[in-house]
């Protein structure tokens, strides 16, 4: 949520209590050089006791609420027909209308699943844009991913309120060249995770689906991010400002075929799942989730996930709860901006990005601006982020390095964890840092694994650039901050 001050200034409020906290330190630079240095410049490789504020990820890492952790000690660990799944079959029944509920150990298990099902080589998925693992799972299996963006959805500086649409003259386009039966499926991502955080319309969702229907094409919604994809379609489309975020997601579930989603984030729990009220579909499905994830009523999460899942699912079509990460990353993104700082706009959901190809404009994509800059907001700060730019790119199968789109740094911020003041210590770090951005030089792989190598590669700092970074950190700030 957002409140009005009387000076007329809207600052995001928080509307819960802080009740359990965990303790974070702040490293001093010279112990963030030597942590940056044995994390081979890979943030995903520093461990918490080196972080200060962690803006890896929202993935799992949001605050609970009472009522979830309350749930969790009721739940039913029975290994067939636990209560628990029950709960979270009727939770999924309430908030997406959908019948039937396939429950998956995390978001990447699901896609998994459909992969193993719906897709065969040479088949194409057209989609707003691929999530990591998503691709992963869709091309292992012989699939390829079409993204089929509107052009300004790779614009950062823009006030298009939808970036997440799909183009549907390129849709039309795509199911002409391939045919329908090549097409297993559309998949709408809900708050494009990749460009931004980015939401797409209900109404561009409605053409997605009538185009796609017209053709016996399926289509699946990402809804990994569905409330705060909904939030901002309440806030947005025209039509909507007095829907709840309820009616909106049941708007969206009603469109699709099939729904899946990792649990981590808009849930604010661990695990997965996918629904649908298509029966047919489901028991497509359904021989194979016990072969790869578990029993049908665990799916591979622990019992206790599914129970705060249910509760997280209720929880999260809550506009407090919808709008908790999403408000503070506007302000975030605000601030950013008045500051003259290339933050991706607009503000979208799950985190603050900042444009690395603008940030660090003399880099080539191969020499890893993104990964570069995450390195450098680390050694400038404490703050870990994530790099989503050409590392987060698998070279293709020839081995070939692909340039990625966009150049971004993710500022995730998780939701209900972080207050006001932690994202202005940020921008202050980060005002800093861009003012001496031309110490920050690229990146080389020093150990490069062949899938998802964002997550292990380790790489090494172009002319020992970090030490210099925090050379001038120090004389700066002094060497105990
Ligand atoms: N789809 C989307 C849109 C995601 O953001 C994620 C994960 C997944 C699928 C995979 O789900 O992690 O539960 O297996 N996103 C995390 C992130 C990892 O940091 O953005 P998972």
């Amino acid at each position: 949520m957002s409140i009005r001050l009387s000076n007329g200034q809207t600052i995001p409020i928080e509307m819960h209590k802080v009740r359990i906290v965990q303790k974070t330190t702040l490293p001093p630079a010279a112990r963030r050089l030597s942590a940056m240095e044995e994390a081979g410049y890979n943030t995903f490789q520093l461990r918490t006791r080196d972080v200060f504020l962690d803006m890896l990820t929202d993935s799992g890492t949001n605050a609970m609420s009472d009522n979830q952790l309350a749930a969790m000690m009721v739940s039913d660990d029975a290994y067939a027909g636990s209560e628990s799944f029950y709960k979270l079959a009727d939770a999924v029944k309430d908030i997406f209308g959908h019948q039937y509920t396939l429950p998956a150990h995390q978001g990447r298990a699901a896609e998994h699943l459909l992969a193993k099902v719906f897709i065969k080589p040479g088949d194409v998925i057209p989609m707003n844009y691929h999530f990591t693992t998503t691709l992963a799972h869709f091309e292992i299996l012989g699939g390829k991913v079409l993204e089929i963006y509107t052009d300004e959805a790779m614009n950062t500086q823009s006030a298009c309120p939808f970036k997440g649409n799909l183009d549907l003259e390129k849709l039309h386009h795509v199911i002409h060249e391939y045919g329908p039966s090549r097409i297993p499926f559309v998949r709408m991502e809900a708050t494009t995770n990749l460009i931004g955080g980015q939401p797409f319309s209900l109404a561009n969702l409605r053409e997605v689906k009538r185009i796609a229907a017209d053709h016996g094409i399926l289509l699946v919604v990402d809804g990994s991010l569905i409330s705060e994809n909904a939030y901002f379609i309440r806030q947005r489309e025209e039509g909507f400002s007095d829907k709840s975020i309820l009616e909106i997601v049941r708007e969206i579930m009603d469109l699709c075929d099939l729904c899946y989603l990792s649990g981590r984030k808009s849930c604010s729990a661990r695990g997965g799942f996918i629904s649908t009220s298509n029966k047919e579909l489901y028991e497509r499905i359904r021989p194979w989730l016990p072969v790869y994830e578990g029993f049908f009523t665990y799916g591979g999460m622990s019992t206790k996930e599914v129970e705060a899942i249910a509760v997280g699912l209720r929880e999260m079509v809550e506009p407090e709860v919808a709008g908790a990460s999403a408000d503070l990353v506007r302000h975030f993104v605000e601030r950013l901006v008045e500051a003259g700082l290339p933050a991706v706009t607009p503000p979208g959901g799950l985190a603050a990005h900042l444009d690395a190809r603008l940030f660090l404009p003399g880099l080539g994509s191969f020499e890893y601006p993104a990964g570069s800059l995450a390195a450098a907001v680390y050694l400038a700060s404490g703050i870990r982020t994530m790099e989503r730019g050409t590392i987060s790119m698998d070279r293709d199968r020839d081995g070939k390095e692909l340039a990625s789109d966009l150049e971004l740094v993710r500022f995730a911020v998780p939701r209900r964890v972080y207050s006001v003041s932690h994202v202005e210590y940020a921008v202050d770090r980060l005002r800093w840092l861009y003012a001496r951005r031309d110490l920050v030089r690229g990146l080389k792989f020093r150990r490069e694994p062949p899938v998802l190598r964002f997550f292990d590669g380790r790489l090494d700092a172009l002319e020992g650039w970090g030490e210099r970074l925090v050379a001038a950190f120090q004389a700066d700030f002094g060497p105990d901050c």
